[in-house]
């Protein structure tokens, strides 16, 4: 049985990233978590974001801001930066987390994030509540120890942290990968070549057999 509930902004999980803003010498961080993808070509992200917040007409002027991906280690960081205002005092100081140079764009990243995004405001989308801000992402740096030994980054050695309805999760087990659904298990090893004059059996068709 199925209960309704009143509808509302319960997708989930979504990520909870810092978004940091301003200057070097003046910067401001917030928390967001109504964060996405929206695009691949070009790679385009989207924030939503307060009017009333003080990190708003940051970035609304600048057309910056970097997304850091902040791993679940840093929860408690995370968490405060979604629930002071820059407003009041200096968040980075406050969380003991640090500015640092950006690719890309002229605003801050965060130091201790491992995956960094620059991202250029492309659009701004009033939706009620939130501003939507639409952005290509122009530059993205992550550490050196994400990396294997053939180039690839592997987001998962960092620690994901998701968020739930309320709740913070570090990321679990994973559960396959893109596309696995369909892939080809590999072949069982070839057995040896029948002997002359046996009698050769036919293959049963992949996916032929009825349940
Ligand atoms: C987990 C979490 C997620 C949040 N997501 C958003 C969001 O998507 N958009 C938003 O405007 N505020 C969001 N907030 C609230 C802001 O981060 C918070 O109001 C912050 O203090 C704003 O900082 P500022 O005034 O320095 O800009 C979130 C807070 C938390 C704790």
């Amino acid at each position: 049985m199925m209960r309704q509930i009143a509808p509302g902004a319960l997708l989930s999980p979504v990520p909870a990233v810092l978004v940091s803003c301003g200057t070097m010498e003046k910067p401001n961080l917030l928390t967001v978590a109504w964060a996405g993808t929206v695009c691949t070509r070009p790679p385009m992200v989207s924030i939503s974001i307060r009017p009333e917040r003080f990190s708003y007409p940051l970035i609304r002027e600048s057309g910056e801001f970097v997304l850091n991906l902040p791993p679940a280690r840093l929860v408690r960081a995370v968490d405060l930066c979604g629930v002071r205002s820059g407003r009041d005092g200096d968040k980075f100081a406050l969380s003991g987390l640090h500015p640092a140079e950006a690719a890309g764009v002229g605003v801050p990243g965060v130091a201790e994030c491992p995956v960094r995004f620059g991202c250029k405001v492309r659009q701004v989308i009033p939706l009620g509540s939130h501003d939507l801000f639409l952005a290509e992402i122009v530059s993205i740096e992550a550490e050196e120890r994400l990396f294997d030994e053939k180039g690839r980054l592997c987001l998962e050695k960092m620690g994901l942290l998701a968020y739930a309805h309320g709740e913070y999760f570090s990321l679990g087990e994973k559960a396959g990968s893109f596309g696995f659904s369909v892939r080809k298990k590999p072949l069982p090893p070839r057995k040896a070549a029948p002997r002359p004059g046996s009698r050769r059996k036919r293959p049963i068709q992949k996916g032929s057999r009825k349940p």
